[in-house]
């Protein structure tokens, strides 16, 4: 464990979003994909995003390397060895099954090499199932019912992509189906989309917890809310810099979040592309905020408070948390 940073729970990484550079070329070589872009170097130039959109584009299109179960079980492994190595302790990590079953990747290549590469690790972990927000709803239900016989290594469903003029009622219908099935569900909500997306999140979907939740700040109605029912919130302090929320990190607003005292926790979002793993956020909302130890031990132990667990592992990581720097 680093002693730098907390023992943490990792609740809000795309695992297509860990996808670095180096991995994209060595997967395209191995399916015999042509690429663009000649070297690493030149893919990496153009991880320059304006917002989340411009990201979303390169993300998507960098997905064309992922074809096999072996690759997805790669990919998976590859980020498992990092939490080991930065004191990540468990992560509940997203995938995008719409993004890989339309480029022909049946569901079983998908699930089960990530699945490969959760029973491998010594860190614990489980996936969660995401639906693209800027897609048709029937195509978010299809995805989960091809998921169902692959379901014990999902712990829940969430909702990514494009978030303006997508709102999370119009998957109100697949989200019943999700809580049917007993699965846990989350959303990005008010990250680049308004307030009310959130109360939408929460009121139409019956989710657990907000992805981001950064623009609940701008209603203090929402924000009594959050705090009231202790709704967690993922926030991703170097994907909100890098997709343009706030102009530099001495800028977010993390500060107030907590101040607000609201259940917080720091996450790295799509490590690959922002420029930092966990531990490299905590590091960062350290130094460019000032943020003390006994803050960053509360935003660990948060991430521990929120993640699904059942209560004897969750007492069992908060004692680490607790014990850490003492
Ligand atoms: N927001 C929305 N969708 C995403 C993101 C994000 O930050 N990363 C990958 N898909
Ligand atoms: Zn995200």
């Amino acid at each position: 464990m680093s002693a730098a940073t907390p023992p943490t729970a990792e609740l809000h990484v795309h695992v297509e979003g860990t996808l670095e550079p180096e991995m994209v070329f060595a997967l395209a070589r191995r399916n015999g994909i042509a690429l663009p872009d000649s070297s690493v170097e030149e893919l990496r130039a153009r991880y320059r995003f304006r917002d989340l959109q411009s990201f979303l584009d390169v993300y998507y299109a960098n997905m064309v390397v992922l074809r096999t179960a072996e690759d997805f079980r790669d990919l998976a492994a590859a980020y498992l060895d990092r939490c080991a190595e930065r004191g990540v302790r468990h992560a509940e990590i997203f995938f995008d099954p719409q993004a890989h079953l339309s480029r022909g990747v049946p569901m079983e290549a998908v699930i089960g090499g990530l699945g490969a590469a959760l029973d491998d690790s010594e860190v614990s972990a489980s996936l969660i199932l995401c639906f693209l927000r800027d897609e048709p709803a029937e195509s978010a239900a299809e995805a989960l019912r091809l998921a169902e016989p692959f379901l014990d290594r999902v712990v829940g469903v969430g909702l990514d992509s494009a978030e303006v003029g997508h709102p999370p009622s119009k998957f109100a219908e697949v989200f019943r189906r999700a809580h049917e099935l007993g699965l846990r569900a989350v959303a990005h909500a008010g990250e680049e989309g308004p307030p009310d997306y959130v109360r939408e999140a929460l009121d139409v979907l019956g989710v657990q917890r907000i992805d981001h939740g950064i623009r609940a700040l701008e209603d203090p109605e929402l924000v009594a809310r959050l705090r009231r029912e202790r709704i967690p919130l993922t926030v991703c302090p170097l994907s909100n810099v890098r997709l343009g929320a706030f102009p530099e990190l001495a800028a977010h607003t993390l500060p107030r979040l907590l101040a607000e005292d609201l259940l917080v926790t720091v996450n790295s979002d799509d490590p690959a592309y922002f420029g930092g793993y966990v531990d490299d956020n905590y590091a960062a909302v350290r130094r460019e905020l000032g943020l003390g130890t006994e803050q960053l031990r509360e935003l660990a132990a948060n991430s521990f408070r929120a993640a699904f667990l059942d209560e004897p592992r969750r007492a069992g990581f908060l004692a680490e948390v607790e014990a850490w720097q003492r």
